[in-house]
């Protein structure tokens, strides 16, 4: 059975996977609107992600005996600006993101609750990752630029994602 205090700081990362995959999801809409299919593929992907990773922190509080409380989602953002700005701000969510999982960890840690401890550790190597993938993206637009031909080639590449 998991203890009350880690189960609500799960149910608040469970909230903010969630908006996670709604603000990705206003993304790639946005992009879509712009005819920028690939960017607009890349983050409906990253959407799936969050939702992925929404559904394991659920998964895992209802195998530990826990209860499973959703929280409000709010309206996500929307004018996330040029190329080069969006993935500015993706970058900025996922660093974001990896502060609060860090703070779930340290609470794993003060609840000396060692199987979340193992669980979570799946989180702290996935946040180095979703880290490392904007980033890269992030280099590529502002190594080749965000206009004309660069951005078609890189929409392009983007729409690879699998
Ligand atoms: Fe679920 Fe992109 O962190």
């Amino acid at each position: 059975m998991i203890g009350k205090k880690l189960q609500d700081a799960i149910n608040n990362q469970i909230q903010a996977e969630m908006s996670s995959a709604h603000l990705y999801l206003a993304m790639s809409v946005e992009s879509e609107e712009k005819n920028l299919k690939g960017f607009a593929h890349w983050l409906k992907l990253q959407y799936q992600e969050e939702n992925g990773h929404a559904f394991k922190l659920i998964d895992y509080l209802l195998e530990r005996g826990g209860s499973v409380k959703l929280q409000a989602i709010e309206a996500p953002a929307s004018g996330f600006g040029t190329p080069v700005e969006l993935f500015e701000k993706v970058l900025a969510h996922e660093i974001h993101i990896s502060k609060l999982i860090n703070k779930l960890y340290e609470v794993a840690l003060e609840e000396k609750d060692y199987a979340a401890q193992i669980f979570l550790q799946w989180f702290i190597t996935e946040q180095v990752e979703e880290e490392a993938n904007a980033s890269a993206v992030l280099e590529r637009l502002k190594f080749v630029g965000d206009k004309g031909g660069s951005l078609l080639y890189i929409d392009k590449e983007l729409g690879k994602r699998d």
